[in-house]
């Protein structure tokens, strides 16, 4: 038995997040601003070098593993990378592979995904009036989404929609697109905006507190809270009337940082403890200056002690997101 990867705050580490690009074929609003310049190529990690890395967390003991971005599938080679990973799932050494995308090319990715044994993904999406939808991202097609979406159910995956709630662009269409995504078995997780990257326009004027949100859903539908997990910050509610899965994400009114199980691993191999802080090690460097894993166990071992207890993220007293108090993070959520 691998001894468990516990921090200072007695939490386990057991669900990563790799990041495996910080392109993205979208520029969503509230995500990117229109100056945001994709790194060169020769400072992400190789999937080769992901795919030791990825061993090597597996080893350690972690069980989840959650591939993203950027938008994971417009990188090159990710679907033989997803397949190399999946060999891990078939033989059980990980419990789960998952994959967060915004669908524009999932349709073509579907048989790969499932030959992974992916079972379950997330796909991003805000809007299901074309419209709104070209506007939120900056000119993406929400045709393509949607096929990706009815490919990957039709192969049998399950879906999560993320709908990133928009003071001004989605919050009356709410009730909809979960009547939309319940009508269709997809689970539905509502995000609150978090000040991350450049200081986009209109994030604090999109900004909604879920809370809000949720007292206004209670208005059509019984929501009843239920206790599954899947070791992530949402909270799960069930839909009397539906059946269906609602997960609020609410780093802003509601932090979940007591029960936090994941890291997160930009596509440059810098391993952050937390999504809302700047503190990381470079586990690039100890992957390139080290054949042996003695490097890589060291720098696990020393951030795992760093964990922070919360993240920076606050809500001003207007209900505004603000930058984080100490340690702005300056990265944004693609990297
Ligand atoms: P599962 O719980 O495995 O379904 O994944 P998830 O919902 O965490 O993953 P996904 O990539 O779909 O992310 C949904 C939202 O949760 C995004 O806005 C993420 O940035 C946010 N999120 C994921 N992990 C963290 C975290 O550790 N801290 C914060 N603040 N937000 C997170
Ligand atoms: N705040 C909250 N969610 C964000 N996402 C991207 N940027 C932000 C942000 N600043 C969401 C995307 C996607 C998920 C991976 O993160 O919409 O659903
Ligand atoms: Fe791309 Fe996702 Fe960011 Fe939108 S939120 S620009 S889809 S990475």
């Amino acid at each position: 038995m691998r001894a468990p990867l516990i921090d200072a705050f007695g939490r386990r580490l057991s669900y990563v997040r790799l990041s495996v690009t910080d392109r993205c074929d979208l520029r969503c609003t509230y995500c990117m601003s229109e100056q945001q310049t994709f790194l060169p190529r020769k400072d992400l990690l190789s999937f080769e070098e992901m795919e030791r890395l990825s061993l090597f967390l597996i080893d350690s003991g972690v069980e989840r593993l959650r591939v993203t971005g950027g938008e994971p599938l417009v990188r090159k080679g990710v679907l033989d990378f997803l397949r190399r990973l999946g060999e891990q799932v078939h033989t059980g050494r990980l419990k789960e592979l998952t994959l967060t995308t915004n669908g524009t090319l999932l349709e073509g990715a579907v048989p790969a995904l499932v030959e992974a044994g992916i079972r379950r993904i997330n796909v991003s999406c805000d809007s299901l009036k074309p419209d709104v939808y070209r506007r939120v991202t900056r000119g993406g097609d929400l045709a393509r989404v949607l096929s990706g979406i009815a490919a990957a159910q039709a192969a049998g995956l399950h879906i999560k929609l993320n709908v990133v709630a928009l003071a001004q662009d989605n919050q009356a269409d709410i009730p909809d697109i979960l009547s939309f995504a319940h009508a269709r078995g997809i689970d539905l997780s509502l995000i609150e905006t978090m000040p991350l990257g450049d200081d986009v326009a209109g994030r604090e004027v999109q900004f909604l507190s879920l809370k809000d949100v949720l007292a206004h859903l209670r208005s059509f539908w019984q929501v009843e809270g239920v206790s599954d997990t899947t070791g992530g910050p949402a909270r799960y509610y069930r839909i009397k009337e539906t059946g269906g899965k609602l997960g609020l994400i609410t780093p802003l009114s509601h932090n979940f940082c007591d029960t936090c199980n994941r890291v997160r691993i930009t596509c440059t191999g810098q391993l952050y403890m937390c999504l809302g802080q700047d503190d990381h090690v470079d586990l690039r460097a100890a992957l390139r200056e080290d054949a042996s894993d003695a490097g890589l166990k060291a720098a696990l071992a020393e951030a795992l002690l760093h964990k922070p207890k919360a993240h920076d993220f606050y809500i001003s007293g207007a209900g505004l997101v603000q930058p984080a108090r100490s340690h702005a993070p300056a990265r944004p959520m693609s990297l």
